[in-house]
């Protein structure tokens, strides 16, 4: 391991994302040393597709290894909370998936015990790392699109007909819905632009299983609105566009930006800010959680505790008006 950080890392879940981080692990220094599935043998299959260290054939056997620093949640939403508990008590990091939790309150509480215990917390919002967002950012905060006035966005593709009512994009006892899943990066991009909004409204169409399967929400703010859309009901562009007073900034595929263009007033292209990403995307990410592990650091200043309580909070307003409940929940807004 001559020449890596030695931060070791423990993948719980062996699932569809844990293998794109696990891909991009290997071009960031980071250890990929453990795995963790409810199934021994699928711990030890993904083991081999991507050569960590050990397998466990359960969590907790893992959450047990002291050689664990830093462990990746990579379950549906509704198991992050007790995950991350239980990661806490066995004093490891936590980078955990997106939706952090299922409300704001569950997020309130990860957080104030892993402060208790000086525990690193990040939510794994891949898309505000990446370098073309920190490069689009710079050029608003400079003017370069004047006084910002609106925002859209769109986050949908087409799941409903080929998804059972078990799929966790569906099944309400795994968190299921667009909001958590994918309405959360339009909600994310609106706030790294524009903050927090002063009024929201939305409509929202169900799936059978009570899961939001779309949504449209506008946020009000000072001087500006937005637009978002998310929905698995359509094949609508993914995409988003943040207009000024001087000129727009189009951003295609967004949440995984690798290219985003300045116009001007005419529709003329001013720039274009381009970079591919290194591996998949998730690895800028994961170096700034080493980064901050290395420094001795308990929060990312990119994706700080409060903006994952404030997407929450966002988000649980929204399901409280449309009364979208998650089972067994008790405290939302
Ligand atoms: N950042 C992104 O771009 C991105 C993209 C997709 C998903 N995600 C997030 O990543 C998380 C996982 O999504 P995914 O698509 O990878 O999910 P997935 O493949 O359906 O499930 C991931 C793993 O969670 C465990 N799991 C699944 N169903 C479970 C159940 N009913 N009870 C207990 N554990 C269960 C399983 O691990 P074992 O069988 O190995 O124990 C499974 O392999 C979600 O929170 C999602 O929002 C993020």
């Amino acid at each position: 391991m001559q020449g890596k950080c030695m931060i070791r890392f423990g993948v719980l879940g062996a699932g569809r994302i844990a293998r794109t981080f696990s891909e991009a692990m290997h071009g960031t220094e980071g250890v990929l040393y453990a795995v963790a599935s409810r199934d021994g043998l699928k711990a030890a299959a993904f083991k081999e597709d991507f050569q960590f260290e050990v397998a466990y054939g359960s969590y907790e056997a893992m959450l047990k290894d002291p050689l664990v620093d830093c462990v990746y949640i990579a379950t549906p939403h509704a198991f992050h909370y007790e995950q991350m508990l239980a990661s806490i008590e066995h004093g490891k990091a936590i980078l955990c998936e997106k939706a952090f939790t299922l409300n704001r309150h569950q997020a309130e509480i990860v957080f104030a015990r892993a402060k208790a215990k000086g525990v690193f917390v990040m939510e794994a919002m891949w898309s505000r790392f990446l370098p073309v967002l920190r490069e689009a950012i710079t050029h608003v905060e400079a003017g370069t699109l004047g006084d910002l006035t609106h925002f859209e966005a769109n986050f949908s593709f087409k799941a409903d007909h080929k998804l059972s009512d078990q799929s966790r994009l569906f099944n309400l006892a795994l968190g299921g819905g667009a909001l958590l899943d994918i309405g959360i990066y339009p909600i994310n991009f609106a706030h790294v632009f524009l903050g927090l909004p002063k009024h929201v409204d939305a409509t929202v169409t169900r799936h059978h299983t009570g899961a939001d399967l779309s949504e449209v929400i506008t946020f009000q703010y000072d001087k500006a609105t937005a637009r978002l859309t998310a929905g698995f009901d359509s094949e609508a562009p993914i995409e988003a566009t943040l207009y000024g007073t001087k000129g727009k900034l189009h951003m295609p595929l967004f949440w995984a930006l690798e290219k985003a263009i300045l116009y001007d007033m005419d529709d003329t292209v001013v720039d274009v800010i381009e970079q591919p990403h290194r591996i998949n995307g998730f690895e800028y990410q994961i170096e700034d959680v080493i980064a901050c592990l290395q420094a001795g650091k308990l929060e990312s200043l990119v994706m700080p505790h409060q903006t994952t309580l404030d997407m929450l909070g966002l988000m649980d307003g929204l399901r409280a008006a449309w009364d979208l409940k998650y089972p067994g929940e008790s405290f939302f807004e």
